[in-house]
């Protein structure tokens, strides 16, 4: 079967055009589930920033990272525009290891999906390194319900279990749906394309 794996140029394009995934505010899952998401936050892949804005506006501290110019200069001028505070940065998040700081919660809409099977284990020991111990992480993906090919590898409950392994325990599994922009809604399942709503908490091993 034929994987769909995005590159750069994938992003570079859709962020040309109109973005299936930039939608006007959060994603509705993460706003279903805020009153649980605790303390700092890093918003891994954060596109334009939406949910980041989301959760800075609720008092939390958020970083939001994304290896692409564009969409994170839109994410600055809303939030300079809004006068909500993010550190919006440019950066690959292959490269989690290279940030100086640590966070209570990583939040992640869309990112661990893009992966191959080689970037996602180096994605997993990087979100290692920038969760504290007991942090959490709150992951959004296409779920392997999802019917068709269009759109992004689709993730298997299985696929879950084998990448948050060691230092890691996955607390839930839910099935839940991502909003689209609605000039796609007819592409995916109507609701929006089937998601699995993960949180799963870093753990120390040996304790
Ligand atoms: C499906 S979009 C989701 C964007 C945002 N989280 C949202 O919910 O609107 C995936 C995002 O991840 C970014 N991305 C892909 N690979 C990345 C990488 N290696 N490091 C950082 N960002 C990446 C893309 O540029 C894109 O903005």
């Amino acid at each position: 079967m034929m994987i769909n794996i995005p590159d750069r140029s994938t992003f570079e394009n859709a962020y040309a055009d109109k973005a299936p995934w930039d939608i006007a505010g959060p994603q509705p899952a993460y706003v279903a589930i805020a009153g649980q998401i605790t303390g700092s936050i890093l918003d891994a892949g954060c596109g334009t920033g939406e949910n980041a804005l989301f959760f800075a506006n609720g008092g939390h501290k958020v970083t939001g990272i994304d290896y692409l110019e564009e969409p994170i200069r839109r994410a600055k001028q809303k939030a300079a525009e809004r006068r909500v505070p993010v550190n919006f940065l440019v950066m690959d998040a292959l490269a989690l290891a290279t940030l100086p700081e640590t966070f209570d919660s990583v939040i992640d809409s869309g990112l661990f999906h893009v992966f191959s099977d080689e970037d996602r284990k180096k994605y997993v020991a990087g979100l290692a390194s920038v969760l504290k111990p007991s942090g959490r992480l709150y992951l959004m993906c296409f779920s392997d319900e999802e019917p068709g090919v269009v759109g992004p590898r689709r993730i298997s409950k299985a696929d879950l279990q084998a990448a948050f392994r060691d230092h890691w325990q996955i607390e839930s599994v839910q099935p839940t749906h991502f909003e689209v922009i609605p000039a796609f809604s007819h592409v995916f399942t109507a609701g929006g394309p089937k998601a699995w709503f993960v949180i799963v908490k870093r753990i120390e091993l040996g304790l």
